[in-house]
């Protein structure tokens, strides 16, 4: 393995709270943490040994050779545009939907993206050991760079094109968002008729481990998939106080009924 890297981090979000111990704990430095409100900066650099609030994006004497800029989807290009960066520098974001091409503006050649495709929130653990890190880069340097990196990380690093990992972000948000949305829509159920969502909670587990064990499509149950239009006319009644969720369980139930009748 060549010399050891160094990470400075743009943002102090749910991905940098994760990714940055992380890649500490694979061996990699993580030093100087920009964030929008120095607190946040500060409550991560707290979380690493070598870690330090960096106030403004002026990185030139930063020894980091790799720079991830971690922040909302819209702040991306304009960070871009503001950083100041040592020569050779590698400028990367970690966004699943917005192209490598944002970062076109910035004062280096050596652009890419570093996109870990998982959920984040600040106060789940993730393993990256299993997460997917999919890469791109502007030039071989970074590509390869990158890949090292994410090699020190995860067992399953792979190049992917930005049209490639827009098409993967959509999938996610199916997957993932809208899965956990549903979620909050059935936890909602069950407390207005004053149950507790927990009595859900093997069925979810179990729901989630069927899809994964033997594919999603094999994994459907319930009235839709059963084609029981009286129990399907029943749900859809007493979900009269509220007309999205009444739709969203039509819409849902049709698409169900229409593939399985096929
Ligand atoms: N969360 C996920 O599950 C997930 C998974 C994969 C990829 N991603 C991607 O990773 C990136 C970060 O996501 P996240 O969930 O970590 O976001 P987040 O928790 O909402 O954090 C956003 C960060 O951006 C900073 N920020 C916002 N506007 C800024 C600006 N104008 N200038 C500088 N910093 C600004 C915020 O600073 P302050 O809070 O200090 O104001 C905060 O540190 C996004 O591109 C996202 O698409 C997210």
């Amino acid at each position: 393995m060549g010399a050891k890297h160094q990470v400075d981090f743009i943002g102090a979000g749910n991905v940098a709270y994760s990714l940055a111990p992380a890649l500490e704990n694979a061996g990699v430095v993580v030093c100087n943490i920009f964030s929008q409100n120095p607190k946040n900066a500060k409550k991560l650099a707290q979380r690493l040994y070598e870690g330090q609030v960096k106030e403004d994006l002026d990185f030139s004497e930063s020894t980091a050779d790799v720079f991830i800029i971690s922040v909302s989807d819209q702040a991306i290009e304009e960070v871009a545009r503001e950083i100041v960066l040592p020569e050779n520098a590698i400028l990367v974001h970690t966004s699943g939907s917005v192209p490598l091409s944002i970062l076109g503006y910035a004062a280096t050649p050596n652009i890419g993206v570093f996109y870990p495709l998982q959920t984040f929130t600040k106060s789940q653990q993730v393993d990256f050991e299993t997460v997917p890190l999919l890469v791109e880069g502007d030039n071989k340097f970074t590509t390869q760079i990158l890949g090292q990196i994410g090699t020190l990380l995860s067992q399953n690093v792979q190049e992917v094109s930005s049209a490639q990992r827009r098409q993967i972000h959509v999938a996610a948000v199916f997957a993932c968002n809208f899965t956990n949305w549903m979620l909050v829509q059935s936890q909602e159920l069950m407390e207005k008729a004053g149950l507790d969502f927990k009595l859900l909670q093997p069925l979810i587990a179990q729901t989630i481990n069927n899809s994964l064990e033997i594919g999603p499509q094999n994994a459907q149950t319930g009235p839709a998939k059963r084609g029981d239009l009286e129990i399907l006319d029943q749900h859809v009644e007493m979900l009269e106080w509220n007309s999205d969720m009444q739709d969203v369980y039509r819409l849902i139930s049709q698409q169900i009924l229409d593939f399985y009748s096929q």
